[in-house]
């Protein structure tokens, strides 16, 4: 069953090059919600840079303060800005932390661009993470909980139907395997879960855009996103009855699926890298197979506002 929801590929490089077969295959495979996955595909690390990456306190060891639900788990950085969220690394440490990011970045988008070509003209990096803390073990609010199977969906971030494509490399240098849960397809998912959804307040993604509270304004789509990721991963029962395929990926390993359509849980592991990319859906060799096209099919509605669509660049580099 782990076979058919990955598509092991062989990279010399993070440069390629792949040949015509394996981009379509490739592409065919991550359209359909399955991970690409690089059995061997390390991100070349300097000692001095193993060094910062072990720096006490990155992450919140043990059990985070559920107060913060559990915010500071990851240090992220804004390839459009180059700006390095809250850490407690100061001066040389913090840009050469800020440096690794944005190479780990660049190596990521070079694989995706010689992986996929056709991708490539609107293929958009946006934040990078580094994820230091151990998954397992730790306090979390249920919705900021990654353990429970969930589709990505961010509340500040709606994307107004532009995919979100995801890679991750384990970086842990003591051998421990990042573990993931990947559950059903999304359209078995979503047909389950639409009709326990309750629909916005009118006015509430126009208030929320004015009070910068989201970065752009929400779609119908992003509600029902946001919807279908709070939904499921409150649903204690469901969560532990859900169909799911346990994956692990060892150090070294790298991976990437389009997160908004793949169930997926974070069990346990520590020491990842991830780039998150977005791709809008006329980008797909089969665009019906986006959650934007399942979801209007299932409701009968058009999802994408002018609105979100107009912002789609701002939303996706701010
Ligand atoms: C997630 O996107 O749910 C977390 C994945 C991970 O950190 O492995
Ligand atoms: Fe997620």
């Amino acid at each position: 069953m782990a076979g058919s929801i990955t598509l092991p590929l062989r990279a010399g490089s993070w440069h390629g090059p792949f040949d015509a077969g394996t981009q379509t295959a490739a592409r065919a495979a991550l359209e359909a919600g399955r991970i690409l996955l690089f059995p061997t595909l390390p991100f070349a690390l300097s000692p001095a840079e193993h060094t910062i990456l072990a720096t006490p306190g990155l992450a919140t060891p043990g059990r985070a303060p559920l107060s913060t639900g559990g915010a500071r788990k990851n240090l992220s950085y804004d390839p459009a800005t180059g700006a390095l969220g809250p850490s407690p690394l100061a001066g040389a440490d913090r840009e050469a932390m800020a440096r690794l990011l944005a190479r780990f970045g660049a190596e990521a988008e070079a694989l995706l661009r010689a992986l996929l070509p056709t991708y490539a003209p609107a293929l958009v990096r946006a934040r990078a993470s580094f994820r230091p803390a151990e998954i397992a073990g730790r306090a979390y609010r249920p919705r900021q909980d990654d353990r429970r199977l969930h589709v990505d969906a961010f509340p500040s971030r709606p994307t107004g139907g532009a995919r979100i494509l995801r890679l991750f490399c384990n970086i842990a240098d003591d051998g421990a395997p990042r573990h993931w849960r990947v559950g059903e397809p999304f359209a078995d998912f979503a047909t389950a879960f639409l009709p326990r959804l309750r629909g916005p307040l009118p006015g509430h993604s126009w208030l929320l855009a004015r009070l910068r509270l989201t970065h752009g304004t929400r779609s119908p789509y992003d509600w029902l996103m946001l919807g279908l990721h709070d939904t499921a991963k409150l649903d204690t029962a469901w969560q532990s009855t859900a169909r799911a395929t346990e994956l692990s990926f060892p150090p070294a390993t790298t991976w990437c699926c389009f997160t908004d359509m793949v169930l997926h849980a974070a069990l346990s592991g520590h020491a990842a890298l991830e780039q998150t990319f977005h791709l809008p859906v006329a980008a797909m060799a089969e665009p019906e197979r986006a959650p934007l096209r399942v979801l209007e099919r299932l409701t009968g509605r058009t999802l994408e506002t002018r609105s979100a669509a107009g912002r789609r660049k701002k939303v996706v580099l701010s």
